[in-house]
């Protein structure tokens, strides 16, 4: 009988396992597939390790500008998938050596949930039945195949199958432009596809600051990725996607489609319902804690479908292990950053201008040029990008940062304690950047708000 049993092992499961383990709480944690989840073995780690290699290339053939000349540049796809698998493989075996040093026992099978008799959770996984007081469910997500004819052709790929494609296909189609479709066509772009972006909403990155979509837009434009916006795929054919535009028909031609339309929570054929646990609108139902409605029942990660990223995760697995070990502490999302690993890179946190105005709070906005920082513009010739904050007019606390530009996924997190502290416009002035780097930019755009 294990003090806790944990069902799934990306980044909720994984990390919750660590310190559930770590606090000595006898662990069973049950994965069916390798140890990471989607996270590191088909989506964040594969895709940006593949996105380096594309960056590398590019910066190689582009580096005129910096003095360096590069003859005869080169790009050897299976090498690139190589070295991912290389990287991939470490870090699996890296979880594994925590786990094991936090003596965490690691069941490898699929978990499905029993009927109940007694207090005791039971799970069948493969031919054991593993026994728990409690349960943490960490099933993550899985894409969307929008129902259209052809959807389930062979060659319509989702982030799964893309990420260990075995060429790089002339004409490359990707259906929807959020997060996963702008990443992606951005390392067939720059590998030479011709990429074009089908996508629904008249703007691509979903949620993100409108003035930054836009901008991120131009500069895929510039690596030829063409938009189609506003524009429904309907079907999927030979070689080709078809898709409403304006109350036409129109067609792309494409030799592999990636569907990009979304992910929802993994909440089926687990006997969830042998618990009556509360599932609303496809997710898994939690307070701040991470609790279910069933006492002893807790969910995290894209399960519960809060917010669908690995780092989210990994926090409210902590909160989870913290609530059953009787510690004060809660999930809190006003402060979650969000990155789109595209060249550049849109990074962002808290509040937009156009949710805060949904929200009726009152905001003063500033923005300022990326080619303000020295040391931007000494790294990227013509520096392009921008930084925009979002401040509350009335208390003057920073409630939204928002950025486009080469590396701003590794500053963005400076951010995260302001906008948790509520630190005020004067406050961020008082603090002490490193000089030259480009975070000095967070600090100069803010001390421009009025
Ligand atoms: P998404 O929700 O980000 O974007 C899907 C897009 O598809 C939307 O813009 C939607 O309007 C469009 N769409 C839907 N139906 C369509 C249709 N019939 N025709 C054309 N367009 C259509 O979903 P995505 O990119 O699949 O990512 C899934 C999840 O994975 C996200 O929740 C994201 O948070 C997470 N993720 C995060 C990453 C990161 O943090 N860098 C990287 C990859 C994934």
């Amino acid at each position: 009988m294990y003090d806790l049993v944990i069902l799934g092992g990306g980044p909720a499961g994984y990390l919750a396992a660590e310190r559930a383990g770590e606090a000595g709480l006898n662990t069973a944690l049950i994965e069916k597939g390798h140890l990471g989840g989607v996270c590191l073995n088909e989506g964040c780690v594969p895709s940006k390790t593949i996105l380096y290699s594309s960056k590398l290339y590019s910066q190689a053939r582009h580096s005129e500008a910096f003095g360096v000349s590069v003859r005869d540049a080169s790009f050897d796809l299976q090498k690139v998938m190589a070295r991912k698998e290389k990287v991939v493989g470490m870090l699996r075996k890296g979880i594994a050596s925590t786990l094991k040093k936090k003596k965490v026992t690691v069941v490898g099978a699929e978990g499905v949930i029993l009927p109940r008799t007694d207090n005791t959770f039971r799970i069948q996984a493969g031919t054991e039945v593993v026994e728990g007081k409690k349960l943490l469910i960490c099933t993550g997500s899985e894409a969307i195949r929008i129902p259209i004819p052809g959807a389930d052709r062979p060659d319509v790929y989702t982030n799964r199958e893309i990420l260990s494609v075995d060429h790089i296909p002339e004409r490359f189609v990707v259906i929807g432009g959020g997060v996963i479709g702008l990443e992606i066509a951005n390392f067939f772009a720059e590998v030479g596809s011709r990429v074009t972006v089908i996508e629904l909403l008249p703007a691509i990155g979903g949620p993100v600051d409108i003035e930054i979509a836009s901008a991120l837009r131009k500069e895929m434009e510039k690596k030829e990725i063409e938009f189609k916006l506003d524009s429904k795929v309907v079907e999927i054919g030979e070689k080709s996607v078809v898709y409403e535009a304006e109350g036409k028909r129109e067609t792309a031609a494409a030799d592999i489609v990636l569907m990009s339309v979304g992910r929802r929570p993994v909440t089926r054929r687990l006997g969830f319902e042998n618990l009556n646990l509360f599932i609303d609108r496809g997710a898994i139902r939690v307070d701040e804690r991470g609790r279910t409605n069933v006492p002893g029942v807790w969910a995290a990660g894209d399960v519960n479908g809060m917010s669908m990223l690995a780092h989210t995760a990994y926090r409210e697995g902590e909160v989870c292990i913290n609530d059953i070990l009787g510690k004060k502490d809660r999930m809190r999302y006003d402060a979650v950053p969000g990155v789109i690993y595209t060249h550049p890179e849109v990074a962002t946190i808290g509040y937009t201008q156009q949710d805060a105005a949904e929200k009726g709070i009152p905001v003063t906005t500033a923005k300022l040029p990326m080619s303000y920082s020295g040391r931007y513009l000494a790294e990227n010739e013509g520096g392009r990008g921008f930084c925009k904050v979002v401040v509350n007019s009335e208390t003057r606390a920073l409630i939204g940062v928002h950025m486009i530009g080469s590396i701003c996924s590794e500053m963005i997190y400076g951010t995260a304690p302001m906008i948790e502290n509520e630190l005020r416009v004067e406050d961020v002035a008082e603090l002490v950047f490193p000089h030259p780097t480009v975070s000095e930019i967070i600090k100069d755009t803010i001390r421009q708000v009025k």
